[in-house]
């Protein structure tokens, strides 16, 4: 990455703001998922270790902009403080001389400001806040890819008024998902699932760029197969994406790759009649397609094994309901046992990796969900385009 790099700037004794995006689940106050704090750990340590004083910052959930209990970073800082294994003072702001009397107080240990989405200004990027936001502060670090895609007072604004630098994980994150895009060992294969074409467009099209096959599935292949005239029942189509998906498909040619059999359902229900069908002898009346199926699974998992690089974003089914799980858990089997490079993005699909326990076997498991696809998308991530070049 050609940013300036947390690595590089000196931090003994300097107040340093650093950004992370530790927007997790919480349920009944406790975190039940702390990978994204677990990922920023290297950069908080390495901030310590060289004698920084250290303030986080982060948004949880998406509160209007005051504060709401249900969204405070209480249950995060209990987290951070047992997989720091440190006390973590949290503060129930995140600006004014609070911030500062905490900084200068804190030994050896980090300071947790409130959640930034407590604050109007935030989402604004409002320039009185950001001016708040950096008051205590000497240099400012941004480490939060998941939340790189916002042009936010945290995320941008801040990053203009302090010296500013890249954390570990933002890097490893640009660097992993560059070596995809820009130089990728070949073959190079992408995998993609998710219930809406809309939502993937540009992703699409700019894979179809670069990689050597696309794999569809999940609920969208169902537009692509009603574009090409196959009857789908009740399977989740976007009438508005059919002529779209017919124009992506002729511009890909061989390129694109859909499912030759899918699991279709009489209900969305975990226990409902379920059973096997092609696409091109359509779904059943009135039933909804739920997964892909087995001779896809088999398909898909042949193009992944000859890969040197994957990505790979979205469920191939309803991961969540165990008869619609098997053509996502397939699919990351089958990228697991691979050699190749393999970058997973995207929430849905790091979930059923984790949940196959999984994880130690991509090569990297993006902690962005919208900004990992903004980046495939080849859009320019506002928070990492504001910081300075090396
Ligand atoms: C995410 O979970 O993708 C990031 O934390 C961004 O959250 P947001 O979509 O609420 O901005």
């Amino acid at each position: 990455m050609d940013k300036q790099s947390v690595r590089d700037i000196d931090v003994d004794g300097r107040k340093v703001l650093v950004r992370v995006d530790f927007n997790v689940p919480v349920r009944k106050g406790r975190v039940t998922d702390d990978t994204r704090i677990e990922r920023a750990l290297p950069t908080i340590e390495l901030l310590v270790a060289r004698g920084a004083k250290v303030g986080l910052i982060s948004h949880l959930g998406r509160p209007k902009g005051a504060p709401d209990a249900k969204f405070s970073m209480d249950p995060v800082a209990k987290r951070l403080g047992e997989l720091l294994g440190k006390h973590v003072e949290k503060l129930d702001t995140a600006t004014g001389d609070e911030v500062t009397a905490a900084l200068d107080r804190t030994d050896n240990s980090v300071v947790l400001l409130e959640n930034s989405r407590f604050y109007p200004g935030e989402t604004k990027n409002d320039a009185g806040f950001a001016d708040e936001l950096a008051a205590p502060f000497d240099l400012y670090v941004n480490d939060a890819f998941g939340a790189a895609h916002r042009a936010h007072a945290t995320t941008v604004g801040v990053a203009k008024r302090l010296p500013a630098a890249a954390g570990l994980l933002l890097e490893k994150e640009v660097d992993y998902l560059d070596g995809v895009l820009k130089d990728p060992e070949r073959p190079f294969v992408a995998i993609l699932g998710g219930a809406k074409v809309s939502d993937k467009l540009g992703v699409i099209e700019s894979l179809l760029g670069v990689a050597d096959s696309l794999l569809i599935g999940g609920a969208m292949c169902f537009t692509f197969f009603k574009a090409k005239g196959y009857s789908v029942g009740k399977s989740l189509v976007e009438d508005d994406y059919v002529e779209e998906a017919k124009r992506l498909m002729e511009k890909a040619g061989e390129k694109l790759v859909l499912p030759v059999d899918v699991v279709a359902a009489e209900e969305f229900e975990h226990d409902a009649r379920h059973e096997t069908a092609r696409p091109g002898d359509g779904v059943p009346q009135g039933w909804m397609g739920l997964d892909v199926g087995p001779e896809t699974v088999e398909l898909f998992s042949g193009t992944i094994t000859s890969a040197r690089t994957i990505f790979w974003n979205g469920p191939m089914g309803v991961f969540e309901m165990e008869a619609f799980a098997k053509g996502t858990e397939g699919v990351a089997k089958a990228v697991a046992a691979s050699e190749a490079t393999s970058v997973v993005g995207g929430g849905d699909s790091v979930a059923a990796v984790n949940k196959l326990g999984l994880e130690g076997e991509m090569s990297h498991i993006s902690t962005g969900g919208g900004a990992s696809l903004e980046y495939v998308e080849g859009k320019e991530l506002p928070g990492v385009a504001v910081l300075p070049a090396k």
